[in-house]
């Protein structure tokens, strides 16, 4: 069983078969997935929200090698907004995105301290990893907020093509010594 989130505003519900509607309705734009790695098909084939959760999402979750959580606004708890993972492996521990809408609120840092908690503290790995394309501004900057560092930059396969990308990371220590410090602070 995968464990629901809450943070000030919004809830972090594990992902369900049944979300695959929702998810095909909100997830193939352009805006989207253009700095999603190119293992995302594109164009979207019509039953690709139901291919990934019925034969990727949750047989990771089911093996214990991914939670995935669709996200939602607390006010509104019947209708998703975003997606988060989380997924073991070197050097890409997490995923998300958000409806055009509800972006530039602050709202994905949010469910990112939340789960940046449950993959540090919870689950208990000593250093959290993740990979995006340099061009991805809103992205980086959440990494940047949460005081990771960059440690690797390479060319990976995006949907929009090969681009500059960089991986970056915090450890467990350093989480927490930031949580120390600014406990309030997402
Ligand atoms: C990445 C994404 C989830 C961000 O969600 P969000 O809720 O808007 O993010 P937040 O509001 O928490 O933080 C974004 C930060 O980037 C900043 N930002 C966003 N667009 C920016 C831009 N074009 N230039 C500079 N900064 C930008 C915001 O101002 C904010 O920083 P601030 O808090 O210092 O003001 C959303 O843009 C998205 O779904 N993108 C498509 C999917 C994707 O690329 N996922 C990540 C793959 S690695």
């Amino acid at each position: 069983m995968i464990r629901e989130g809450t943070t000030k505003r919004l809830i972090l519900r594990p992902l369900e078969l049944a979300n695959a509607v929702e998810i095909q309705a909100l997830f193939p734009r352009w805006e989207i997935v253009q700095f999603l790695l190119n293992r995302v098909p594109w164009p979207y084939p019509p039953d690709g929200a139901l291919h990934y959760c019925r034969d990727i999402a949750l047989p990771q979750a089911e093996r214990g090698e991914a939670w995935h959580w669709t996200i939602r606004l607390r006010s509104e708890p019947s209708h998703m907004i975003g997606f988060i993972s989380l997924v073991k492996g070197e050097e890409d521990n997490r995923g998300f995105w958000l409806d055009a809408p509800w972006q530039g609120r602050g709202l994905m840092s949010e469910a990112c301290a939340w789960t940046n908690d449950f993959w540090l503290e919870t689950l208990g790995f000593p250093l959290l990893r993740v990979a995006k394309a340099i061009a991805n501004t809103a992205s980086r900057r959440i990494s940047e907020k949460q005081g990771m560092r960059v440690v690797a930059v390479r060319e990976k396969d995006y949907v929009s093509g090969r681009l500059p990308s960089e991986v970056w990371e915090i450890t467990a220590d350093e989480w927490r010594a930031r949580k120390a410090r600014d406990p309030h602070r997402s």
